[in-house]
Order: C-alpha cells, then sequence, then structure tokens
C-alpha cells in the first residue's frame, strides 16, 4: 500500500546565510520533512554540513529531519546526528562495511533507518534487510550536488522497490532525490515513490514562492 504522498524539501539549495528563516519558510510553506544532505568530501565530492547545524536547525520546525547521510565511515557519526535532533537516518550501503549492523545502531538509537541507492546500485542490496528498514531512498541523480537533471532510468528501480515493498507486507517508504520537479513529479509517484526530495524546485524564487512550490510538486 502507498502511502500519502509527503515533500522533503532539500535544504542544500536554500540559502545557507539564513539557514533557520529558510527552515522556517519551508516549514511554513507545506513542506512535509525537512531533508538534509550530509557530505564529506569523501565519498561524495562535496561538503556541507554537520551535526552541530542540524543541532542548531532543530528548534526552527516541528517536521521530522530527514538526514541524509552521503559520509563514510558512517556508523562514527550515527549518535550524533541522532543527539543533534535527526529522526530519520539514511546510510549508503557503500558506506560502511556491515550494512545490517549500521541498520541496528540507527534503530538502537531510536530513530528511523533508511537506506539509499546510487544511480548504479542494484535493488538487491536492500533486498536481506527489508525487515529492518523504514525508508528506502533511490538517488535519481549521483549524490553530491543539488541541481541535476534527474536520470529517468531511476523509473524502473522505483517500480521494482514498489513490488519489493508491497511484497514484504512492511510500511516503508519509498523517497525519490535528485533531479525531481514539478515537470515529473507525478511520474515519479506513479513508479511508486511516496516520499519527493526537491532542492531547486522547492527552493526556487524566494520565500513567497515556496508555498506554490510545494503545491506544484504535490501537483495542485
Ligand atoms: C544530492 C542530494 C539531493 C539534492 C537534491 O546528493 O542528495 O538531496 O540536494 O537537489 P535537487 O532537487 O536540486 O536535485
Ligand atoms: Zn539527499
Amino acid at each position: 500500500m502507498t502511502l500519502p504522498v509527503r515533500i522533503a524539501p532539500s535544504i542544500l539549495s536554500a540559502d545557507f546565510a539564513r539557514l533557520g528563516e529558510e527552515v522556517r519558510a519551508i516549514s511554513a510553506a507545506g513542506a512535509d520533512w525537512i531533508h538534509v544532505d550530509v557530505m564529506d568530501g569523501h565519498f561524495v565530492p562535496n561538503i556541507t554540513i554537520g551535526p552541530a547545524v542540524v543541532k542548531a536547525l532543530r528548534p526552527h520546525s516541528d517536521l521530522p529531519f530527514d538526514v541524509h547521510l552521503m559520509i563514510s565511515p558512517v556508523d562514527l557519526y550515527l549518535e550524533a546526528f541522532a543527539e543533534a535532533g535527526a529522526d530519520i537516518l539514511t546510510v549508503h550501503p557503500e558506506s560502511g562495511p556491515h550494512l545490517h549492523r549500521t541498520i541496528q545502531r540507527i534503530k538502537a538509537l531510536g530513530k528511523k533507518a533508511g537506506v539509499s541507492l546510487n544511480p548504479a546500485s542494484p535493488v538487491e542490496l536492500v533486498a536481506e534487510v527489508l525487515g529492518d528498514i523504514d525508508l528506502i531512498l533511490v538517488m535519481s541523480v549521483n549524490p553530491g550536488f543539488g541541481g541535476q537533471s534527474f536520470i529517468t532510468s531511476q523509473l524502473k528501480k522505483i517500480e521494482r522497490l514498489r513490488r519489493m515493498i508491497d511484497d514484504s507486507g512492511r510500511q516503508i517508504h519509498l523517497e525519490v532525490d535528485g533531479g525531481v520537479d514539478a515537470g515529473n513529479a507525478a511520474t515519479v509517484i506513479a513508479a511508486g515513490a511516496d516520499v519527493l526530495v526537491a532542492g531547486t524546485a522547492s527552493f526556487k524564487g524566494g520565500a513567497a514562492q515556496y508555498a506554490a512550490n510545494i503545491a506544484a510538486l504535490k501537483g495542485h
């Protein structure tokens, strides 16, 4: 069963000099989750934000913080992000040697656990942990930067994962991240996604546009 559609604006596309204000504005504009892209300059070719920033932003929104960890090694930092106020911690299988152990650590911290698949990563990487996770994140761009184009080959992967999730009988979010905009959102949802990450498409045009941007992503 597909869950109601949620929009998770990526603050990577917000004005970093005014992040608290931006998180308040996008929350008021109808966002469902706040997507936080954490990059280390090693697992991906960009460096963004760490737990101190997540902690500083936490009082600015009541929405779930959906923290996408593009860092390796990842295990060392799970506790810091959990304590900083993350609600969902999503990891890439390639960022550590023992995915199952990493998921168990996230659960032990009382947080929801997500697994993210890069464009070249096969769905089989999550097959044996479906019983343990709350979310699968399909990367529809190569991770590292906002503003890239949606890789259409990922639609088939989203469809395959939707079938795997439905067959599992569990309620697992299927989230899609990268190049999602008002023009392709309906296609991504039709393929089986229930959470759309959108950076550029959420934050374009300044705060006066945010509510319209989010409504457009929801098809309104
Ligand atoms: C890329 C990040 C994405 C990115 C999305 O590595 O994981 O969350 O910020 O940005 P847009 O929506 O602009 O493609
Ligand atoms: Zn992301």
